[in-house]
Order: structure tokens, then C-alpha cells, then sequence
């Protein structure tokens, strides 16, 4: 028999690699952008075509490379960053594998342009698959061009994987916060097909911050910063205020690379403590600064993962120095030199009478479950509504010879509501609903009683309701009496623009005012008594959060995102009439079982159930 193992050609080889460093057209903008930082660049641009599906390009003003080198750089564990094992403790640069550009190389169709500072002329370099098609001598400016094109075109199960523009895209602006976060002084651009989606120029960390996430975020940082034998903390929290519903803006970088890591995560989440409200998150922007010795970042091939030589420490000072942030902000406001320069510049006028503290009003009977009239059933059902609530209404009727349900007929009739319940279903759902812990509806039916989760059947109503007007485009408005601005970061005004008919059709009458600025002139009917700045806002959060989790289409992640920011939530007193109501419309629902995440929204209990439990 002859031998049979062989060495795979290096095609094959780093295609199999390039299964490790690029699993999207973001893993590739990682790795682009982090060789321009790598290089020294001042000036660093990102352009991309349909989501980095057909073109990613990335350019530098940074060292350049000398015609060999250019061509050395697409060979697997070819880097200029470390030389021996010993290297690896003591990393400052973002790559040293030596095998980002040789996986792209393998996967894509790639042109590299690039002249060092200081030569007179600079190199073309063509690679498609690995193979080099063509090298030639190329006017261009110092730095480095590379343009990725077409990424998976020789791995069709790659290609087809990927996800739809926005949730590619979605991926693609989180690296490229990453990368632009913990390093502004240098200046970055971002144009998406025709548009730019970030222009951010050199500054501090909070104006970096401010130029991605929208001035207001000014206003919404409290400043961290400690040093200790072990690590060096800087950056900012958000004040507690500010949290938000769904994991926003998170994030750690260890020596200026962004890092995952949970366990740190739980030291800034704890050391609000009390602070925030049990099912929101603070965000942060954490920059971390150790001795390489003492972590190793080579565990995975994306570097996001890391290991800490006393990872125990480090939780104990991001924890307690978070917290001593968070009290000095409490007692003393800060104020920042850089962004409020102008406040000591503004002559001091004579104040008359006494200053009041502003108030807030909070109308403590507003229930945004509540329509502006009295709840009334809906009078226009449908077919398919009727026989729903025709099943619902045989559920819930009372001919039952249960002796129990007679005793607690009784009951009822003592507590003076009309005896004639038979007919009457409305006033039979008067007596039979009862809020537990102001989070369940419980209900008589015929075998026994439900419990209905308040928040996931509103959810239900809701998306139901959303999908109907999104479906028929068409939906009320009511006209804002004083039209509010939204003001959104680059990235989250293009996801606007993007729905923009989507979100009229929902009820929103919005209009873009100026940069990245949207006027909201009307509201959806059913939402006046909602702030129609926060519901536009966590409308846009729920939606990018489910667009990276779901594979739900636009309509439907709309509907979804918005259902869940209208809901009434657990917590809730309702009113019997309420809680009527609201059984009332789920029932109408095409699927009033669950809620738009597949959750159930009713649960049934039979006596027999409890007969057993009382048995002996
Ligand atoms: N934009 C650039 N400017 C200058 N040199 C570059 C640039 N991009 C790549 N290089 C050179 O090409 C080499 C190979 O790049 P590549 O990204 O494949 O590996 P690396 O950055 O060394 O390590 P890693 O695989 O961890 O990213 C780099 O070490 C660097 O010398
Ligand atoms: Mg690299």
C-alpha cells in the first residue's frame, strides 16, 4: 500500500483558516482596520458596497510596504509584528498571527495598492483564491489601499449563510466602533454604498463618543478613571438614568483592543447595584490598560478573548472604581472643560426672585393601556375574530353544573353584581377577573380558572394590531402640538431613513431635519400619552437588538420591537374594565396563545387539578 497522507496545498490550507478569522464581511473590516491602525495611520477610511458583500475597502495613510514585503504579507504566518515566542507576552500591536490577509486572500478577490513613505513609486498586487494574478509597479499615495471583493465567491455555503444588508451592516458598524472607540486621535471615515455613515474626527474619547452615539450623550457620561499597580481604568459610564432596555452600548478594551468578557461585564453591572432598575443595563465604554505580560490574547483566533494573569483583581478595581465614580457624580456634578468651555464665558446676569428646583410632572393615574374614551369592545370584528371570540366567549360561559363554580357564583352575587350573568358576558367578566401581583389576570372558565401574563397578551394585541396597519398601510396619526426633534448617531439615522415608510405606515409622521436630526411631527393614535421622543428611540433599539438575534423580516421586527416598547408592563394595576378589555382583544387575536417571541400569554388550571390537591 502506498502512503496516503499528504500536505494540503497552501490554497486549501488557508481556506480552511479563513474558516477561523472570517466569518462575515465585518470579521474582514475588523481585520483591515486593525492592520491600518497597526501601521501608524492618522487617517484611516472605510468603504463599503452592499454590506461588504461586494466590496470592502480600507485606507491608510500609515508605513506602507516595499514591493516585497507586499507580497510577503499574503503568505500564511507572515508578520512583521513579532519574531520569537517570547514576543507573544509582550503585544502592543492588534495583530500577530501573520494570517488575516493571506485567509482574506483565499476567500475573496483582493487588490492591494501601497507605497512607503518616502518611495517614489508604490505596487499593484492582484490575488484571487490565494493565487497571485497580477503584480505591477502603480502610482498611488503613501499609505495602503486594500479592496476585498466579492468575500466568499469560491465558498458558496459561506456566501448564501450570510444574513440580509442591514444585519450585515449592523455587524459591520459594531467593528468599526470598536475600532474607532479607543483610538481618537486618529480620524476615520465610513461611506456605506452612497452614503456616509461616519465622518469622526480626531478629538477625546468623548467627542469620539459623542460623534458615534449623538451629541446628547454629552449630557449622559459620568467620567471613570483609576490607577493601580495592576490596571489602569479610563473611560466613562452612563449615568444611571440613562440605562437602557436591551444590552446597548457595552464595552471593554483591554491595551485598546475591544475584548468580551462576562465576568467584568458583572463588575460594572454590580457596581450600579441598586441603582438601575431590574431589567435594564448601564452602558460604558471601559478602556483597560494592563502589562501584556500578564494576559494572553492568543486563545482565539478573533483576539476578542482573553486571559488574565489575576483576573479576580482587575474585577475588584473595575467594580470598586466604577462605583466611587458613580458616588462622586452623585454628589458633585461633573463638569467637562472640554464641551462647556463656553458656560465661563457667558456674562453672569442678575437673577430675580427665588430660583425654584424644576419639577416633574407625573400623572400618577396614567395608564398607557387606557384609550382616550372609555374601554368599550371593539364593534367591527372580523370572521375569524368572531369565531375566536366565539370559542373564547363557550370558554368563559358559566352553564356549569360544577357545584363549585356554583359557590363561588354565590359569592359573587353577594358582592351586589346583577345576577342575570348568563347573557351578559361583559358583566360576568366584571366578576371573574382578579390581578395577581399586579403582573397575572386570573379568569373563571368552565373547567376551572386562567392565568393571563398582562405584558405578553398586550405584546400580542399590539403586534397584531401593527402588522395589520404595516399590512394595509395605513394606520391613524394623531399631530404632535409641539413637534419634537430626535437627534440619533450617523449609524442609527441611516436604520431611519431606511424605514422611514415602514414607520409612517405605523402611525409615526416624521421628517429629517438637518444632520442626523428627524423632526417627529405626529405619533401613532394609541400612543399620545407616550413621550414620542423615548418611543421612536427604544422603537429603533428594539429593532436593531431583534435584528441580530431573529431571522424575522422588517415588517415583523417592527411590529415586534414596537409591541414590546408599548406594552403595558408588570407592575401594572389595571382596572376590572381593563383587564376585561384586554382578555377581550387577545381573545380577537389570530394567535392569541403566544406572544410575537413564542412566550405564552395564557395558561389554564382545571378544578380537577386542585380537587387533587385538596384530596387526602
Ligand atoms: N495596512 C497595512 N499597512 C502596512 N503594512 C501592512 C498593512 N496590512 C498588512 N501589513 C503587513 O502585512 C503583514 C501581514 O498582515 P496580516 O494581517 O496578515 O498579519 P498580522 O497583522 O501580522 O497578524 P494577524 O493575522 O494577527 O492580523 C503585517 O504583519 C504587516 O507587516
Ligand atoms: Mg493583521
Amino acid at each position: 500500500m502506498p502512503d496516503i497522507i499528504q500536505l494540503l496545498p497552501d490554497s486549501v490550507a488557508n481556506q480552511i483558516a479563513a474558516g477561523e478569522v472570517v466569518q462575515r464581511p465585518a470579521s474582514a473590516v475588523k481585520e483591515l482596520m486593525e492592520n491600518a491602525l497597526d501601521s501608524g495611520a492618522t487617517h484611516i477610511k472605510l468603504i463599503v458596497k452592499d454590506a461588504g458583500k461586494t466590496l470592502i475597502q480600507v485606507i491608510d495613510n500609515g508605513c506602507g510596504m516595499s514591493e516585497t514585503d507586499a507580497r510577503m504579507s499574503f503568505e500564511r504566518h507572515a508578520t512583521s509584528k513579532i519574531r520569537k515566542a517570547d514576543d507573544l507576552f509582550s503585544i502592543r500591536t492588534m495583530g500577530f498571527r501573520g494570517e488575516a490577509l493571506a485567509s482574506i486572500a483565499a476567500i475573496a478577490q483582493v487588490e492591494m495598492r501601497t507605497r512607503r513613505i518616502g518611495d517614489e513609486i508604490g505596487v499593484k498586487i492582484d490575488i484571487e483564491g490565494s493565487e497571485i494574478k497580477n503584480q505591477e509597479a502603480c502610482s498611488t499615495p503613501e499609505g495602503t489601499s486594500i479592496s476585498v471583493k466579492n468575500l466568499f465567491y469560491n465558498v458558496p455555503a459561506r456566501r448564501n449563510f450570510l444574513k440580509t444588508d442591514s444585519v450585515e451592516l449592523r455587524h459591520i458598524i459594531d467593528e468599526f466602533q470598536r475600532v474607532a472607540i479607543p483610538n481618537p486621535e486618529i480620524a476615520f471615515t465610513f461611506h456605506h454604498n452612497t452614503t456616509e455613515v461616519f465622518n469622526l474626527p480626531v478629538g477625546n474619547l468623548k467627542q469620539r463618543l459623542m460623534n458615534l452615539f449623538g451629541t446628547s450623550y454629552n449630557s449622559r457620561l459620568v467620567p471613570v478613571e483609576e490607577e493601580t499597580g495592576i490596571v489602569n481604568i479610563k473611560g466613562f459610564v452612563t449615568k444611571p438614568e440613562f440605562a437602557k432596555k436591551t444590552r446597548g452600548e457595552q464595552f471593554f478594551f483591554l491595551n485598546k483592543r475591544f475584548i468580551k468578557n462576562g465576568y467584568l461585564h458583572h463588575a460594572v453591572q454590580s457596581a450600579f447595584e441598586q441603582l438601575l432598575p431590574g431589567d435594564s443595563f448601564a452602558s460604558y465604554f471601559l478602556m483597560l490598560d494592563v502589562d501584556p505580560k500578564t494576559i494572553d490574547i492568543n486563545i482565539h483566533p478573533t483576539k476578542t478573548e482573553v486571559k488574565f494573569e489575576d483576573e479576580k483583581a482587575v474585577y475588584a478595581f473595575l467594580r470598586s472604581t466604577v462605583k466611587k465614580s458613580l458616588g462622586q457624580f452623585n454628589i458633585a456634578p461633573s463638569l467637562d472643560f472640554d464641551q462647556e468651555a463656553h458656560l465661563y464665558n457667558m456674562p453672569l446676569k442678575p437673577i430675580d426672585g427665588i430660583i425654584k428646583a424644576p419639577t416633574i410632572k407625573v400623572d400618577p393615574n396614567y395608564n398607557p393601556f387606557k384609550t382616550e374614551t372609555p374601554p368599550t369592545y371593539r364593534k367591527n370584528y372580523t370572521d375569524r375574530e368572531l369565531s375566536n371570540r366565539a370559542n373564547w366567549e363557550k370558554m368563559y360561559s358559566r352553564h356549569s353544573e360544577n357545584q363549585h363554580e356554583l359557590e363561588i357564583q354565590k359569592e359573587d352575587s353577594q358582592q351586589s353584581i346583577s345576577p342575570d350573568w348568563d347573557n351578559e358576558l361583559h358583566e360576568s367578566n366584571k366578576k371573574t377577573t382578579y390581578q395577581l401581583h399586579s403582573k397575572y389576570i386570573l379568569s373563571h372558565i368552565k373547567t376551572g380558572f386562567m392565568v393571563i401574563d398582562q405584558q405578553g397578551a398586550h405584546e400580542r394585541i399590539l403586534y397584531e394590531r401593527i402588522m395589520d396597519s404595516l399590512e394595509k398601510h395605513k394606520s391613524a396619526t394623531q399631530q404632535e402640538l409641539f413637534p419634537k426633534t430626535l437627534e440619533l448617531n450617523a449609524a442609527d439615522f441611516a436604520l431611519v431613513q431606511e424605514l422611514h415608510a415602514e414607520i409612517q405606515a405605523m402611525g409615526f409622521d416624521i421628517s429629517e431635519f438637518g444632520k442626523n436630526t428627524f423632526v417627529i411631527h405626529g405619533v401613532p393614535a394609541d400612543t399620545v400619552n407616550y413621550d414620542s421622543a423615548a418611543l421612536l428611540e427604544g422603537l429603533i433599539e428594539n429593532y436593531k437588538q431583534n435584528l441580530l438575534e431573529l431571522k424575522s423580516d422588517k415588517r415583523e421586527n417592527l411590529a415586534r420591537s414596537m409591541a414590546c416598547n408599548m406594552a403595558i408592563k408588570a407592575g401594572k394595576t389595571l382596572a376590572q374594565e381593563e383587564m376585561n378589555n384586554l382578555i377581550d382583544e387577545l381573545f380577537a387575536c389570530k394567535m392569541p396563545y403566544s406572544t410575537p417571541g413564542g412566550k405564552p400569554t395564557v395558561t389554564t388550571f382545571s378544578l380537577e387539578d386542585l380537587d387533587k390537591r385538596f384530596k387526602k
